[in-house]
């Protein structure tokens, strides 16, 4: 059985002009347990819909979606967040006690979560960092308490919604290495969003490519089984994967260009 599963989903958004917007409709999508799935797809076309749904923040308006079998009905411990911008930390938390938040509130005594957040907190090469505020740190540390602060929860699946996309190329290629290096330990199942087809073979071990919208559903699924030195730009299987999906994309592009004139 799948970790999760999408049947015929659809979300439309009632809008203000009063004519409702139907993002995605008869999305199917299957998430085993340990793998790092990229849901990959121009902008607008509904990714961030996708993993609102299953985060609990938004409600389809048809078809089922399921975890470990159970339909979502809202936000849950068993789901981690990681979002893009840096204001989802509590910024009068220290970093440690970010990430200890979550053991906090799921009662977890004092020098239990104490320990859990200082092994999160290092898991995320910040060891040192703990007893600053979010303010006093750079965006990409910013982000790694994201990631620790979601793990802490002891999660089954990680969703990060382009949690690299407001960093520097650098800082971001550090970090894809680190969460590649993390999610080598933990093993968590994570759906993890981008625009950025570099990214995506460059961490999954599968990804989906999704349709312009509106009514967006899943294109194509590719496997990638590229060894940890081949991801990187300089290898020729990387290569290959990337020109394959890149071939899926720029119609979708295309077609997404053509619909905002
Ligand atoms: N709350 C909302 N109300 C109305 N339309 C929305 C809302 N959220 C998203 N949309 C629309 O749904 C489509 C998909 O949005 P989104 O999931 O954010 O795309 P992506 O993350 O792929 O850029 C877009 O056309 C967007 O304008
Ligand atoms: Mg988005």
């Amino acid at each position: 059985m799948s970790l999760v599963a999408f049947r015929n989903v659809e979300k439309t958004y009632a809008s203000r002009s009063g004519r409702p917007y139907t993002a995605i409709r008869g999305f199917d999508l299957d998430l085993a347990a340990g793998e790092f799935f990229c849901l990959l797809g121009t902008s607008g076309c509904g990714k961030t819909t996708v993993l609102n749904m299953l985060a609990g923040f938004e409600h389809p308006s048809g078809g089922t979606m399921t975890v470990g079998g159970r339909p979502v009905r809202g936000p849950g411990r068993d789901r981690g967040v990681v979002f893009q911008g840096n204001d989802s930390l509590y910024d009068w938390l220290t970093a440690l006690e970010n990430i200890a938040l979550g053991p906090r509130l799921s009662g977890l005594p004092a020098a239990e979560r104490r320990a859990r957040a200082n092994h999160y907190l290092s898991l995320v090469g910040l060891a040192q960092q703990g007893g600053k505020y979010p303010s006093e740190l750079s965006g990409g540390m910013q982000q790694r308490i994201q990631i620790a602060r979601a793990l802490a929860n002891d999660p089954d699946i990680l969703l990060m919604d382009e949690p690299f996309g407001a960093l520097d190329a650098q800082t971001r290629t550090t970090l894809q290495a680190e969460l590649l290096r993390i999610w080598q330990a933990t093993r968590n199942c994570v759906l993890f969003i981008t625009h950025d087809i570099d990214e995506a073979v460059t961490l999954a071990t599968r990804i989906g490519v999704m349709r312009a919208g509106p009514a967006s559903t899943l294109k194509a699924v590719i496997d990638v089984d590229l060894a940890p030195e081949d991801r990187v730009r300089t290898s020729e299987r990387f290569m290959t994967v990337y020109r394959q999906v890149h071939a899926l994309l720029s119609d979708e592009v295309s077609l997404a260009a053509r619909q905002a004139h």
